[in-house]
């Protein structure tokens, strides 16, 4: 496998071997329809087992449909959901999260390289006034892990916030669509990164590390999901051959295959940002998992795409001076894919 020269996301790479070997083993037979399969029945038992809890488990089709179905269960139509400004859940969901719980309000709190700051939660929370008809009812806060300038939230900073949620009845949600490479960036368990860090439900996203087409909603206390089968359903998000969607969330978490890809495609990150770095480049954010943000002038990266390579500008890009890039990784890429990215850097500088 091989990236080449494309490092616009990690969702341009393909799905891992073990994915598509494992969607043929599920094709072999029948098996009963909507979730009722043992395949779904055993990625319950196994995500039980490596989050070391009991928990309800709905197998998704995107990321945002996880996000906001999960979103859904903690929220009323009147409730607000916290989350930082840069969140997926606030910039780049076309209001599903707003769609799916009928109304709710997202409010984004700011935070340096994209963590929620405890004090802008604590402010936003007094400044909501618990009880008042006229506004919006606290009802949860959301955190990206890791975030969206990949970077990571050490456990006591999750902490922290959800402390501060918990003591204002708030349900906590992680968008965990780079989980994986959270975990293998930490060296936490799932466990600790989750429900023993206050987190009431997790986003497992599984597609950019190397599914198809698979997320995972993880609730850890299963009376937060008691209308979760009924709302998957009627968002039109209950797979009818599920299996498929279990068999690949499945052979990614099985024999940890979830944190070799997402290990690789970190190595990657930081091969890239050591090298960009070597060459005097500005970073706008430590490369803590598979991204790395480039300060480049607008006629360096007109340079790279000349050469073919794709990333996307991550602030507003000018005719001339510099602009913040995206390159991502994956468990794609290769070794040389990063080292061409940097020898071209280098030209392009020169
Ligand atoms: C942090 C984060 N959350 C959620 C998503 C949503 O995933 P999807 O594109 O599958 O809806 C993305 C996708 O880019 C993401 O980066």
């Amino acid at each position: 496998l091989s990236t080449g020269k494309d490092f616009s996301s990690d969702n341009a790479s393909g799905a891992a071997p073990e994915v598509l070997a494992a969607l043929g083993r599920a094709n072999g037979a029948t098996a009963a329809a909507y979730g009722d399969d043992p395949c779904t029945a055993q990625l319950t038992e196994r995500l039980s087992d490596l989050f070391e809890h009991e928990l309800a488990v709905f197998p998704m089709f995107t990321g945002t449909a996880a996000n906001a179905l999960a979103l859904s269960c903690l929220a009323p139509p009147f409730g607000a959901i916290f989350c930082h400004e840069s969140a997926h859940i606030y910039t780049s969901e076309c209001g599903a999260p707003e769609f799916y719980t009928g109304g709710a309000k997202l409010i984004g709190l700011p935070g340096a390289a994209a963590r929620i700051d405890p004090a802008a939660l604590s402010a936003g929370l007094a400044e909501l006034g618990k009880g008042v008809t006229h506004h919006f009812q606290p009802a949860a806060l959301s955190l990206t892990q890791a975030t969206e300038c990949g970077t990571l939230y050490s456990i006591e900073a999750i902490r922290r916030l959800t402390d501060i949620a918990h003591r204002a009845d708030l349900k906590v949600h992680m968008d965990g669509a780079r989980f994986a490479n959270a975990l293998a960036a930490s060296g936490q368990t799932p466990a600790e990164a989750s429900w023993k860090a206050g987190v009431d439900v997790l986003s497992l996203g599984l597609t950019k590390n190397g599914a198809l087409a698979a997320e995972a909603v993880i609730f850890f206390d299963p009376t937060l999901a008691e209308d979760a089968r009924f709302r998957q359903k009627r968002a039109g998000q209950v797979a009818s051959k599920m299996r498929f969607v279990s068999a690949q969330l499945l052979a990614m978490v099985q024999d940890g295959q979830w944190l070799e890809l997402a290990a690789h495609a970190n190595q990657m990150g930081r091969r890239l940002g050591e090298g960009a770095a070597k060459l005097g480049i500005a970073l706008a954010f430590p490369v803590d998992i598979n991204e790395a943000f480039l300060e480049l002038d607008r006629t360096v990266a007109d340079r790279l795409r000349a050469q073919g390579f794709l990333f996307h500008p991550w602030t507003a890009e000018p005719k001339e001076g510099s602009c913040r890039y995206r390159f991502v990784t994956s468990f794609a890429t290769e070794p040389d894919d990063v080292d061409g990215l940097v020898s071209t850097l280098a030209r392009a500088l020169g």
